[in-house]
């Protein structure tokens, strides 16, 4: 199955394994996770957890692991500060060490909140990564982007803190609302925009990409193989977006204004970053694009 390294320092692996939920525990020992603490804090939401959580248990259970769980509710209107003291305050009571990680087991706001709790509990414990939305998938759980939203703006606060292990297993997307799965799409398409023409040729082969119904296996895989490299490959080359990582906010710059004004209700962020990026494409100008092409080419 296919294993993307990250070549960050330290570097790390996403792993993308269909049905390999059961084996993250194990997968963690292999990251090296669990020699000194055994203790875990998984953090997910109601939703998730109904479907998976006994399953990520066991896993960890059986790998030697003791983990402890936290839900938090689901919602971008949620990635805010209180979401985060209830981070907090389930590390302090489970007593995390500072080598005892993290999990988000969740889209990308629990993604962002689980990762700043753990760059920020105890000045930084290891956080690993299982996304179980498209969207999650295919950009935010790779990369170590986190942070919680400022009433007066998304991601306002935040920290980088690449994950130890970004582990996806594409089944769990079948219990994804099919809302959220076609407009993450918005994001994959974007790849094929920035950066990956391959991938671009590949979506316009496929039928239908609005539905998981509608993809076959070996093209899902192929998709989030493909998006899991183009982040790689910006992010390994710019990790703290100082020029060329800015290419993966196409459409972000609108999107996360449409995000705002409507206070996190009305729009998926795939559907506002899908307009964001038909303005973008618009404009005559190359405000929502990050950084010329050229001043790409003398980024260090
Ligand atoms: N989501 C954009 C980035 O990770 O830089």
């Amino acid at each position: 199955m296919p294993t993307i390294t990250v070549a960050t320092q330290p570097s790390y692996e996403i792993a993308i394994t269909p049905g390999g939920l059961t084996q993250l525990g194990a997968a963690m020992v292999s990251a090296g996770l669990g020699t000194k603490s055994r203790r875990t804090l998984v953090i997910s939401n109601p939703q998730i957890w109904h479907f998976y959580g006994d399953r990520t248990l066991k896993s960890l259970t059986a790998a030697g692991f003791e983990p402890e769980y936290l839900l938090l509710p689901a919602g971008e209107r949620y990635k805010n500060a209180s979401s985060l003291q209830k981070i907090y305050d389930a590390a302090l009571h489970h007593q995390l060490e500072r080598s005892s990680a993290m999990i988000a087991l969740g889209g990308g706001v629990i993604g962002d909140m689980a990762g700043f709790g753990a760059a920020t509990w105890l000045r930084g414990l290891p956080i690993v990564q299982v996304p179980t939305s498209l969207l999650a998938m295919v950009d935010s759980a790779i990369g170590g982007k986190t942070g919680i939203n400022h009433p007066q703006g998304k991601n306002l606060i935040g920290a980088f803190h690449q994950p130890r292990l970004v582990w996806m297993d594409p089944e769990v997307l079948q219990t994804l609302p099919p809302r959220e799965f076609r407009t993450a799409m918005a994001e994959v398409i974007k790849y094929g925009v920035i950066w990956d023409v391959a991938l671009f040729g590949l979506l316009e082969s496929l039928p239908r990409l609005d539905g998981m119904r509608y993809l076959a296996p070996d093209a899902l895989l192929e998709i989030l193989t493909r998006c899991a490299q183009a982040k790689a490959q910006v992010v390994a080359q710019d990790e703290k977006e100082g020029g060329l990582r800015a290419i993966l906010n196409y459409g972000h710059t609108i999107g996360h204004g449409i995000e705002a004004v409507t206070h996190y209700r009305r729009y998926t962020h795939g559907e506002a970053v899908a307009l964001g990026m038909v303005a973008a494409g618009r404009s005559p100008k190359p405000w929502d694009f990050g950084p010329p092409r050229s001043a790409i080419a003398k980024t260090p």
